[in-house]
């Protein structure tokens, strides 16, 4: 029998973890310009976590986590989201008594039994952002504008953004109530999935795949007639503060989401190129979550970007920027020796250099050094060694020249300053 990966589950290889790199990258350097610290939690956790975070009605927590039984006897689960998780190290840890604001992002993969198919995995990479402490609207306009900025940068273009208010616990009831009453007068016409949601959750009608479903809930009452004057003012300020992005925003009131902890704003970034899975992002306030695990009384709002969908979304470059700076090519045994030393300098130096030890042409080298993409080949020959000289070509101007020997390394220092500036 030949192995391979379980299915859904996706090996990334090189030529595409320079993609990943620069992603990880890109999103470290964004959340540091908005004042966030990372943090890393387990991706077990006791199973009740998700089922009391993400609900026991939805989608989620019945059909798709990976859970399993250790040999104590305890459920565990795969994380199947970072939220849960990133709340549970929080209160455990006591974090709340630091400070009074929290601004955490965390980047791993995630697990859901999921049908797999094009942007959609069973291990998938979230970049997770959790902001915690504040109910201002400000921070909701933040954090949109925050994951929108972390998608312009990886170069993710002509995205849309939808929003809603799913409201609180004082105005939720009486929409749940209208939603069940509506849903009731036409049970005979839902899936057998969504005449029991009905009873159990029926907000997550909404998200049910089923045509004639749909259909149904597209005449469905809306949150937004039964929103509290708290929630509609909330709402009305989130969208105002940012109605001056260069992308659609459309207020979308059947907009429910997945996860059960949900309150007020809710928000999904969308792009074309992805077809039927077209969420790259989805996220929103949870303000109930934290005490209902049993830590403080605290608002909080985040979003998570699906990695595999960005990158799907992300131009292709040339370059990463992860290739050698420098191919060393020495020709014949006595150059090897010498150049082994200037490759240990540059290594040294942090300055990206590369060698190969087997016999090769020149020519068949220079291929090397360009498919490596090296902006420089560093050439010794007999020539140059009687010379205490090197050649050092440049593969991008297609120019050479040779400098003396003893310059090479400051050659370098110079040129890897200006390639990090
Ligand atoms: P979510 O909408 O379930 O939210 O997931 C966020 C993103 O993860 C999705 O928009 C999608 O890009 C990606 N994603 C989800 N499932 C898969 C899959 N099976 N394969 C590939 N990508 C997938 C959450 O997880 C919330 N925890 C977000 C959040 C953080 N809300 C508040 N804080």
């Amino acid at each position: 029998m030949t192995l391979q990966a379980v299915k859904g589950f996706k090996d990334i290889l090189p030529g595409e973890t320079e993609k990943w790199a620069f992603m990880e990258k890109t999103a470290r350097q964004v959340f540091r310009t908005y004042a966030f610290s990372e943090i890393r939690t387990p991706i077990v956790e006791k199973t009740d976590l998700f089922i009391r975070s993400i609900g026991t009605f939805t989608d989620i927590v019945e059909k798709e986590m990976y859970t399993l039984t250790d040999r104590s006897g305890d459920s565990l689960a795969l994380r199947p989201e970072a939220t849960a998780s990133v709340l549970r190290a929080f209160i455990e840890h006591g974090l709340a008594a630091r400070q009074p604001i929290h601004k955490l992002y965390s980047i791993g993969p995630m697990f859901r039994h999921e049908r797999p198919q094009k942007g959609r995995l069973r291990q998938f990479h979230q970049i997770n952002a959790e902001y915690i402490g504040s109910a201002s609207p400000y921070a909701d306009a933040e954090m949109i504008r925050l994951v929108l900025h972390l998608l312009d940068r990886l170069g993710l273009r002509d995205l849309r953004l939808r929003i809603n208010s799913l409201g609180c616990p004082l105005c939720r009831p009486s929409f749940s109530a209208a939603l069940v009453e509506y849903l009731e007068d036409r049970a005979l016409l839902l899936c057998p999935d969504c005449q029991r949601r009905m009873k159990v959750n029926p907000l997550r009608t909404f998200d049910c795949k089923v045509e004639r479903c749909q259909e149904v809930m597209a005449e469905a009452p809306t949150i937004l007639a039964y929103n509290c004057p708290l929630c509609r003012n909330h709402y009305d300020r989130v969208r105002e503060l940012v109605s001056d992005l260069s992308l659609p925003v459309y207020p979308d009131p059947r907009l429910v989401r997945g996860l059960d902890y949900y309150t007020r704003t809710t928000f999904e970034v969308s792009a074309e190129g992805l077809g039927a899975q077209d969420a790259v992002a989805g996220g929103g306030r949870y303000d109930g979550l934290i005490r209902s695990l049993g830590g403080p009384d605290l608002p909080a709002i985040g979003f998570a970007i699906g990695m595999e969908r960005a990158a799907l979304l992300m131009p292709d470059q040339e370059d990463w920027g992860t290739g050698p700076l420098v191919f060393l090519i020495p020709l014949g045994e006595e150059a090897r020796s010498r150049a082994f030393g200037l490759l240990n300098a540059l290594h040294k130096k942090d300055i990206p250099a590369h060698m190969e030890y087997e016999e090769k042409s020149l020519k068949s080298q220079l291929k090397r050094a360009d498919k490596m993409k090296a902006p420089y080949a560093a050439i010794l020959g007999s020539e140059e060694l009687r010379e205490d000289r090197i050649l050092i070509r440049d593969l991008n101007r297609q120019e050479q020249e040779r400098i003396p020997l003893p310059r090479f390394l400051d050659f370098f220092l110079e040129k890897s300053k200006k390639s990090k500036a």
